[in-house]
This record gives C-alpha cells, sequence and structure tokens, in this order.
C-alpha cells in the first residue's frame, strides 16, 4: 500500500495494532506485538501514544517482543534498544515493566544461546506474535537479518553486515564503534508472526524495496521471504514506491 507521506502510513498502521489490541483486551486475551527500532516506526509510536493519552488505549493486555539489539549493549547505553522502545514507546503507556522483551545484550556469550531458544518459547507459550512491524536496512534485512540468513533462522547472534555497520556509524560517533554483534530474532520466527506490516519511507529505501518486493526470493534480501507470508503488507510512502 502507498501512502501519500509516512505520517499518513503510519496512521493507518498504529490503527491497526490499536484494533488488535481493543479487540483481544474486550475478549479478554493478550495480544502479542512484535516491534522493531530505527526512525521508521517512531510515528507509528507517536500516535500509539496518543491514542493512549487521547483515546484511553491500554497496553495493560499487551506483551511485546522486540526484533533485535546490539551485542554487547548495555540497556541504558544511548544507541540502545531498550533505552530506544523506553524513549519512544513503553515509558509513555501504561504497558506493565514485565511485558516487554528485547534481547539482552549483556550476557556473558556462552549464555546466548540459551537465552535465544528461551526468547522463542516465551514467543511460543503467549500463542505467537499477533503483528510484527519492520523497517528495513540497505542490505534488504529485517531485524537484523543480514545477508545470508536462511528461510529458517531463529533468534540467535549475527554478525553485522558492514554496509550496517557504516549506517549506523553516525549513531556511534564513528564506524569503528559499532557492535560487530548483534542479537536478533531470525527469518523463521519473523515469518511464524500472524500478520507483518513492513514499513519504509523515503527515497533512500527505494532500491532495497524493490529487490523485497519484486526481486527473487533469496537469502541476499531477507525481507524477499516476505514475498511468501500469507499476510504480509508493506506500506510504503510515494517515495520508498518510487522504484516498483
Ligand atoms: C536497524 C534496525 C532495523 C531497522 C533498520 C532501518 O538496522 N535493526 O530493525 O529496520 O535499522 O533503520 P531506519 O528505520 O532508521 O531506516
Amino acid at each position: 500500500t502507498v501512502f501519500p507521506s509516512a505520517a499518513v502510513a503510519s496512521q493507518s498502521v498504529a490503527a491497526e495494532i490499536a484494533d488488535l489490541i481493543r479487540t483481544k483486551s474486550a475478549r479478554g486475551e493478550t495480544a502479542v506485538l512484535g516491534l522493531a527500532t530505527g526512525s521508521t516506526p517512531t510515528r507509528v509510536y507517536d500516535e500509539l501514544i496518543r491514542m493512549h493519552r487521547e483515546e484511553g488505549l491500554s497496553f495493560k493486555n499487551v506483551v511485546t517482543f522486540n526484533l533485535d539489539e546490539y551485542y554487547p549493549m548495555k540497556p541504558d547505553e544511548l544507541q540502545s534498544y531498550v533505552r530506544f522502545m523506553r524513549e519512544h514507546l513503553f515509558d509513555h503507556i501504561d504497558i506493565p515493566r514485565g511485558n516487554w522483551n528485547v534481547p539482552d545484550g549483556t550476557l556473558p556469550r556462552e549464555q546466548v544461546f540459551d537465552y535465544c531458544a528461551a526468547y522463542e518459547r516465551k514467543i511460543k507459550d503467549l500463542g505467537g506474535l499477533d503483528i510484527q512491524i519492520l523497517g528495513i536496512g540497505r542490505t534488504g534485512h529485517v531485524g537484523f537479518n543480514e545477508p545470508g540468513s536462511s528461510r529458517d533462522s531463529r533468534t540467535r547472534m549475527i554478525t553485522l553486515d558492514k554496509v550496517t555497520r557504516m549506517d549506523a556509524a553516525s549513531d556511534f560517533f564513528g564506524e569503528q564503534n559499532v557492535p560487530r554483534k548483534a542479537i536478533t530474532m531470525g527469518v523463521d520466527t519473523i515469518m511464524n508472526a500472524r500478520r507483518v506490516i513492513l514499513m519504509a519511507w523515503g527515497e533512500g529505501k527505494a532500491p532495497t524495496i524493490r529487490r523485497a518486493v519484486e526481486g527473487e526470493v533469496t537469502t541476499a534480501v531477507a525481507a524477499s521471504f516476505l514475498q511468501q507470508h500469507a499476510s504480509a503488507k508493506i506500506v510504503l510512502d510515494t517515495a520508498a514506491a518510487a522504484e516498483l
């Protein structure tokens, strides 16, 4: 779906998320959301905060799982995705502290494998992700599923692509400070969500969107696997859709 602007597009994504939360809460059920960081989803979070404040949208029955986190990374560091999510969403809504999950970038290396398996299990035990929202990186990654990530990959530690580290350089005040690793949900974790919404804004994303949407389905572009998802929606502004 192509919208005239990122602002209007973000409102439509927020409305779908709010509908899900209201429907499930009315039934006494938990809404399970997969969340993303980066500049792309921030307006969706702004809109959800507005709905919480102005329309009484409650997140008491919502559990969230973030896609990824740098490794190593402490939660209070400037570039931490825990910090990002608190600043952009969690600290402004009524979600209980125990209900949000962001991969832990502080664990000793030898505990990461078991931690990732537990992250997957926690999602499964709640009945799976109702909606996963996604941005897209220049390598075509979703989460941090860099080129080479297989269709059946699950939550794990990965090595960041050179291009991704370059793109993150300004956040870290220099490429040399960008961590080499990250923990990310896998392609299979994302594909198991009942609904997937990938968003992209601006002309810079147009070539990547073309490869993801019209290119072959390949491990070289993790987002291309969404072509095979039963309920995936790609939400774009006109600039991001320019090469389709
Ligand atoms: C990072 C995140 C991705 C995000 C991407 C794009 O790599 N791990 O989840 O989609 O950046 O970022 P932005 O939305 O700022 O363009």
